[in-house]
């Protein structure tokens, strides 16, 4: 079976799948979260009802293919951690039948049927969750998928952009295309931000300034498509993203112009 997957779309492969990943250019960037727990279900939808956020209409799955090839391959297996390779002569494509309930899937994010306030207060950003991996703890799941997609904004009497906060779950994010509205600057397509466990975060200093001015009229986000992986789990950042040059080591500094109005009693 073979996946055409684009910008903006996802694919899901269960474990223990064997596949290759063709890339049609060498510039080509994505981002994968190895799923370690309880495969990716759609999150409850609750009093939504029968319909809303990621829709069961929109999966796509692949039909049977394989390809009949001898020569020199290379099978690369993980297990129990650890890499393990070896030759063989043959394509490991070569599966000409199989029956089975898990199978490999993609989505086009731009499917995601947002739900959003429209009224007042900035919902916590699970709304936007497109799919999930629930752990044995209900509202702290091993990881959701979850997406910042164009959409309307309507909320009255509100700080529009998320507020700031601390929690359990850990958040990393990248920007798949255009501008992130709580961070203006530096967060570029490509780029990740990674908040840990209780760290305290919220919009850039920029940012708070114009969304506390701003004349909160019916407002369209466009050129904008971000997501976060959100986990119940620390995320350790590997040695090659700590020391790497692509990392902002001033990233900290987006809040140091944020000025104090709180004038006390
Ligand atoms: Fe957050």
């Amino acid at each position: 079976m073979a996946i055409d997957i684009k910008p903006g779309e996802i694919a899901v492969i269960p474990r223990g799948l064997k596949f290759r990943v063709e890339l049609i250019s060498e510039t080509v960037r994505g981002y994968i979260c190895e799923n370690y727990g309880h495969p990716y279900i759609l999150p409850e939808r609750g009093p939504v009802g029968a319909n809303g956020y990621t829709n069961e209409r929109d999966f796509q799955y692949p039909v049977a293919a394989f390809e009949d090839l001898e020569g020199d391959f290379e099978l690369v297996a993980k297990f129990n951690g650890n890499l393990f390779r070896c030759d063989i002569g043959h394509s490991p494509l070569d599966v000409v039948a199989w029956t089975g309930n898990s199978g490999p899937y993609k989505y086009e994010l731009s499917r995601f049927n947002v739900m959003n306030t429209v009224s007042f207060d900035h919902p916590d950003p699970s709304i936007f969750t497109v799919l999930t991996s629930p752990s044995g703890q209900e509202g702290v799941a091993n990881v959701d998928f979850v997406i910042f997609p164009p959409r309307w904004m309507v909320a009255e009497n509100t700080f529009r952009p998320p507020y700031y906060h601390r929690n359990i779950m850990s958040e990393f994010m990248g920007l798949i295309e255009g501008v992130y509205d709580a961070k203006e600057h530096g967060f570029v397509p490509g780029g990740m931000s990674l908040h840990n466990c209780m760290s305290p975060h919220g919009p850039e200093a920029d940012v708070f300034e114009k969304a506390s001015n701003a004349e909160l009229e019916p407002q369209r986000y466009e050129n904008t498509l971000a997501f976060m992986f959100e986990s119940r789990y620390v995320i350790s950042p590997t040695k090659y993203a700590l020391e790497g040059k692509e990392r902002q080591p001033n990233y900290a500094d987006c809040w140091k112009g944020i000025k104090k109005y709180f004038k006390g009693a």
